[in-house]
């Protein structure tokens, strides 16, 4: 049955949750769920997973942050948080679907919200259109990243719902003397399968909330 999981087949993903109740003795508080999901992560080798799979995935992470803020010390929750953070990015990627022209995907869970887009060389697209999502919205010249990559580039913009919580600004140390307020939403950037080694020229993003929120940009080989 383990064997199974690591293939990711559908049959085997409806009993994620037994496996993960069983390795963790049916006690998923503390670290136990979310060591064992991100072990499982890191180890995925597949470039590409089915939505599904990846939709179980993401809200079982987020289950178990939040379930981490219950039971264990601050101290845990950034570097959990950071973790979570990367699997994310990791398992969005796989989202990913190549493409001569342009195309995007979305996906909605229970604790993230995505939205990839994507242009490949013969894009019709002009310039790259606003992405939005409910929690914030991306300019970002996609057509110039993919221009300066091999003519590919995909942009993912992922609303993390929880992630507020764990990384608490109060939590994050900063060189400079700033007054930290409370966040919004923790938005994550990413580059998923594009090939470009810094974020060229500028991009703005715009989130539905007031306050300022904790934005993660990374590159995404
Ligand atoms: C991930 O792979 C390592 C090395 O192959 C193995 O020791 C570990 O048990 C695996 N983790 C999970 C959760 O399967
Ligand atoms: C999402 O939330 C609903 C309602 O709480 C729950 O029934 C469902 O199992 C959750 N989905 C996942 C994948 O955890
Ligand atoms: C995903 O995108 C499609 C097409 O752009 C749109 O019709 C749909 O409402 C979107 N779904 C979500 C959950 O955002
Ligand atoms: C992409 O463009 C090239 C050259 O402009 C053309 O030869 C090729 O057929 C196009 N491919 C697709 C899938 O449109
Ligand atoms: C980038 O743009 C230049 C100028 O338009 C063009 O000559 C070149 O082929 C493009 N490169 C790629 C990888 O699309
Ligand atoms: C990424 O780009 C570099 C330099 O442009 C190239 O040497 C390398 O082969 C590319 N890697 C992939 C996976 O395409
Ligand atoms: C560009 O490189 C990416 C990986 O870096 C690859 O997935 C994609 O197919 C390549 N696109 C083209 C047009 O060669």
């Amino acid at each position: 049955m383990f064997h199974c999981l690591f293939l990711f087949c559908f049959v085997c993903l409806s009993d994620l949750k037994a496996l993960l109740a069983d390795a963790c003795q049916g006690d998923r508080g503390g670290t136990c769920g979310i060591e064992w999901l991100l072990g499982i992560i890191q180890n995925m080798s597949s470039p590409v997973l089915p939505l599904e799979t990846v939709a179980t995935l993401l809200d079982e992470l987020g289950d178990s942050l939040a379930g981490l803020t219950q039971t264990e010390s601050q101290d845990d929750w950034v570097e959990y948080g950071d973790a979570v953070l990367q699997a994310t990015n990791k398992l969005v990627s796989t989202l990913v679907e190549p493409t001569m022209t342009e195309n995007t995907r979305n996906l909605t869970t229970n604790h993230t919200e995505v939205r990839i887009d994507s242009v490949g060389p013969n894009v019709t697209l002009s310039e790259t259109p606003t992405i939005h999502i409910k929690e914030a919205s991306l300019d970002i010249n996609l057509l110039y990243i993919a221009n300066k990559s091999n003519g590919s580039a995909s942009v993912a913009l992922v609303a993390l719902i929880y992630m507020e919580t764990v990384l608490d600004p109060n939590l994050l140390h900063t060189e400079t003397d700033t007054i930290k307020t409370t966040i919004s939403r923790v938005v994550s950037i990413s580059l998923p399968k594009t090939n470009i080694s810094l974020l060229p020229g500028s991009f703005t993003l715009t989130l539905q909330h007031t306050m300022v929120s904790l934005i993660v940009v990374e590159k995404n080989l």
